[in-house]
């Protein structure tokens, strides 16, 4: 229960989702948390501060869109004025839509994707390290299978998890002397609402009116070596502490892939 003691660990998103499994995982290891998510998900946020104050550690919240450079320092200051300098930095904040094939997609929405998935993450990084502990830390880059292997209909996603990919190499080499990692985690298909949301839903399963949970369970399996339709967050959070914490000090520019096998599915 103290593989994160005496750590404080930034987190992007953590208002919902992984980002705030990330934030209880870390905490129930001992961690003081600043967690960051957009201004509208202020009672998301709440919420995660509840969770991680309940487990007895600290919590900063901080509501700035990754997109914005300034609000992102500013939820980096605040957290270190009452936590201290971060140990962990998780650049976890991400938007999917699936608007159809490459050449369908609207400016909009490519750029959106651009934004907030791959300059969000530069932003996340550019604003945190410099409040980084001396001595060294981890970072995380969250990506996801879209940044191993296509996704039909959503070129603007899989070319931003793509993206962040050659961002945390180049970012680990220079980060590397101050014994600050860097690595990704690539999550498969997780039950959060990214994917089991009625418009995703609605998609894998197309011959449906309102199609359910259940009614995708079989899609969602039939991508996976392991027969489950779907991760727990959790089981995210559990291969980002171990990037996060000492038990990895000697991995840097890696990629972590958990993803009930589906990147090596035949
Ligand atoms: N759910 C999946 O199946 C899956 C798979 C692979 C990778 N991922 C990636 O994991 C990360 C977390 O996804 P999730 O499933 O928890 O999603 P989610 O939608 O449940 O949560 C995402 C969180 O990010 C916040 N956010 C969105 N845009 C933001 C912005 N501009 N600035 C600050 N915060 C913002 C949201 O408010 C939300 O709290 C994302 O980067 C996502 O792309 C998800």
């Amino acid at each position: 229960m103290s593989r994160m003691a005496g750590k404080v660990a930034f987190i992007t998103g953590a208002g919902n989702g992984m980002g705030r499994s990330h934030a209880v995982r870390l905490a129930e290891e001992g961690a003081d948390v600043v967690a960051v998510d957009l201004p509208s998900a202020a009672a998301d946020l709440d919420e995660t501060r509840r969770l991680v104050v309940e487990l007895g550690r600290r919590a900063v919240v901080a509501h700035a869109d990754v997109r914005d450079p300034a609000a992102l320092r500013a939820a980096v200051d605040a957290g270190v004025a009452e936590l201290g300098p971060l140990d962990v930095v998780v650049a976890n904040a991400g938007v999917c839509d699936n608007p159809g094939p490459a050449w369908t997609i609207d400016d909009e929405i490519w750029h959106r994707s651009l934004d907030v998935n791959l300059t969000g993450v530069w932003n996340t990084a550019t604003a945190a390290v410099p409040a980084m502990r001396d001595g060294g830390g981890s970072v995380v880059i969250v990506s996801s299978t879209a940044g191993i292997k296509a996704v039909a209909g959503a070129a603007h996603y899989s070319a931003s998890k793509t993206a962040v990919v050659g961002l945390a190499r180049t970012l680990a080499n220079e980060l590397g002397p101050e014994f600050i990692r860097v690595n990704v985690l690539h999550p498969g298909a997780v039950g959060t609402r990214m994917t089991l949301n009625p418009e995703t839903m609605a998609r894998l399963r197309p011959d449906l009116e309102n199609p359910s949970r259940d009614d995708v369970v079989p899609v969602l399996a039939a991508n996976h070596v392991l027969p489950v339709p779907w991760l727990d967050a959790r089981d995210v959070s559990n291969a980002l502490l171990f990037l996060a914490s000492d038990e990895s000090r000697y991995m840097t520019g890696t990629q972590l892939v958990v993803d009930a096998g589906l990147t090596q599915k035949v």
